[in-house]
């Protein structure tokens, strides 16, 4: 386990007790600020750790983990970055002295990408996870066990990107994980719509 915090973040301390904090992962070519306004809409109050992807892809495009071609991922990065982003978890939780058993993802394309490969390789991690437009990141060797982790899924059914037997193959293994899953879906494309994101809002508070 990475015992210093070696992402470059941001945090934003909670607002309000008793709310899970929000791990924000933004997509390709975004930053730690992109997804800080997404998080306060989803859940009012809340803490936000926002991490920057620790790829750059040329130009300062930043991602989580490296691909060989759009969605051809390098499998063994991938596995790396995924334990490397689960460790930082704890250890920003110690730093900024949140619960690291209440810790919710929220992830939008490569964000929502190695989101879910946490919740495969390190299924202990989240409590929740929130994916926008994501992929099946990888297919684990065994399904972890998921029980009593639930998971929002936003997609979209002309996603060139992300195409959405993507996010229903991912919906199915995580429910096969015996994770509870919400697949949202919007008619478009890979953008992120405010109807998903009151969908996944709406979906938070009930929680
Ligand atoms: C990925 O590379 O994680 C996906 O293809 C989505 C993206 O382009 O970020």
């Amino acid at each position: 386990m990475t015992t210093q915090l070696d992402f470059i973040h941001r945090f934003e301390p909670a607002q309000q007790h008793g709310l899970p904090t929000l791990l924000l992962l933004h997509g390709t070519g975004g930053d730690e600020h992109d997804l800080i306004d997404l998080g306060k809409l989803l859940l009012p109050g809340a803490a936000l750790l926002s991490p920057r992807g620790k790829i750059d892809e040329g130009g300062g495009v930043n991602r989580f983990f490296r691909r060989l071609a759009p969605g051809k991922f390098d499998m063994e990065d991938l596995r790396y970055r995924t334990h490397e982003l689960a460790d930082f978890v704890p250890t920003a939780a110690e730093a900024y002295t949140f619960d690291p058993a209440q810790v919710v993802a929220v992830g939008y394309s490569n964000g929502a990408n190695i989101a879910a490969s946490i919740l495969l390789l390190r299924p202990q991690t989240f409590k929740m996870a929130v994916l926008f437009h994501p992929m099946v990141p990888l297919a684990p060797d065994e399904l972890p066990d998921l029980n009593g982790v639930q998971v929002f899924i936003g997609a979209g059914r002309r996603d060139p990107i992300t195409p959405p037997d993507q996010a229903e193959r991912l919906a199915l293994m995580l429910q096969g994980a015996s994770a509870q899953v919400e697949l949202h879906w919007q008619p478009g494309g890979h953008q992120l719509t405010m109807d998903a994101v009151q969908a996944a809002q709406a979906w938070l508070a009930r929680r």
